[in-house]
């Protein structure tokens, strides 16, 4: 394989992804971020020249019912994402959202 892979196969961000561009979009079928070491395992196994995460736990109020959960999938999945790809030396494009980084800090290049 040696194009985009892209985490999330049926969201909507990932899905607009794939009318866009062919990519690999895998759903949780194919790699479940909430177990340690999946999203790794998949990266490693399709040798991809990028990655997309337009995975996410999004619901926002379950969230908090479902800290840990949530956190292994928006944190820990994530994390593991950008040690697989450094060791690959492959870009990793995270998808965020403005609940996190609202785009009211100061950044780099930021005057
Ligand atoms: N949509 C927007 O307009 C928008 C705007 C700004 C930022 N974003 C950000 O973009 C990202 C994606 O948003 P979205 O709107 O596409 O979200 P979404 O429609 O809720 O899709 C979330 C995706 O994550 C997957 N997922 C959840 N838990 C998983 C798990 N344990 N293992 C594997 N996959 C899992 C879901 O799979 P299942 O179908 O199996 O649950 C689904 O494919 C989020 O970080 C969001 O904050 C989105």
């Amino acid at each position: 394989m040696s194009g985009l892979l892209v985490f999330g196969r049926t969201g909507q961000v990932a899905r607009e992804l794939q009318h866009l561009a062919p990519v690999l979009a895998l759903g949780r079928d194919a790699a479940d971020l909430a177990q340690p070491g999946a999203c790794a395992a998949a990266i490693h196994a399709h040798r991809p020249r990028a990655v997309i995460n337009a995975a996410a736990y999004t619901a926002v109020d379950p969230a908090e019912d479902e800290a840990d959960l949530a956190t292994a999938i928006n944190g820990a999945a994530p994390a593991e994402m950008a040690l697989a790809c450094a060791a690959l030396n492959i870009p990793l494009v995270h998808i965020s959202t403005d609940y996190v980084f609202p785009g009211t800090g100061h950044h780099l290049g930021a005057r």
